[in-house]
């Protein structure tokens, strides 16, 4: 019997080191002989690719409303669910996802302020009730997540609507991480981001290691 595929989420601000935990994540996995797969949010498939466009880097997209956003969000999720996430966890295979469902509750119920119910429905239909098996937050002080984020390169030179949003934003959106760990505590853990690379690698990997016993120690 093949073992059960596993989906692992990775949420937090923007800038608060997600892209750099995963590629080590990954570099550490990929040395087991587990399949996995790295999706990122929005996109992920054709059409999630022109949603991310369309949300993050086209002019059109800059004065859409926040129920727009939700929408575009859960459009571009449903698709990489159905086509890629569900199919790769049904062969027993593993994702590592840069965001999913919870940035949505996080970006557009706590933060834009869109009604709860509304944004969890959306939530759970986007992704057919499958929640990630586990999801790490790397939590780290807004301002410090924001100044990471407008440090770093930006190889398009693209500007970046979502990360260019003010210190207010960043704030709401880490007390909505807070508050989701606090409220699903076992699917959901707090890693302190606050240290270096290697320092919250070592943090991913004990949290990693204690919910998935066959990872090499
Ligand atoms: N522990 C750390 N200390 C200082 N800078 C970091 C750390 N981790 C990542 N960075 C830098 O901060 C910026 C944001 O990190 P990144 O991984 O892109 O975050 P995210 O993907 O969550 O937006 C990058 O320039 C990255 O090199
Ligand atoms: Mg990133």
């Amino acid at each position: 019997m093949t073992s059960p595929g596993r989906f692992i989420t990775f949420e937090g601000c923007e800038g608060c080191g997600k892209s750099t935990q995963i590629a080590s994540t990954l570099t550490w996995l990929r040395a087991t002989n587990l399949t996995i797969h790295e999706v990122r949010e929005p996109g992920g498939t054709p059409v999630g690719e022109s949603i991310r466009h369309l949300l993050k880097h086209d002019p059109v997209g800059q004065s859409m409303t926040a129920e727009t956003e939700l929408l575009l969000f859960a459009a571009s999720r449903a698709e990489l669910v159905r086509q890629l996430i569900h199919p790769a966890l049904a062969r027993g295979e593993w994702i590592i996802a840069d965001r999913f469902h919870d940035s949505t509750t996080v970006f557009q119920g706590n933060a834009r302020g869109l009604p709860i119910e509304a944004v969890n429905f959306i939530n759970h239909f986007a992704i057919a009730h499958r929640e990630p098996d586990l999801t790490l937050i790397l939590d780290l002080d807004p301002a410090e997540a924001r100044s990471r984020a407008l440090r770093r390169p930006r190889p398009t030179g693209q500007k970046d609507r979502i990360e260019d949003l003010d210190l207010g934003f960043y704030k709401k959106v880490a007390d909505g991480y807070r508050a989701l760990a606090q409220r699903e505590p076992q699917r959901v853990k707090l890693i302190d981001a606050s240290g270096s690379r290697e320092e919250t690698f070592a943090r991913i990997q004990k949290e990693l290691r204690h919910a998935f016993s066959t990872l090499p120690r």
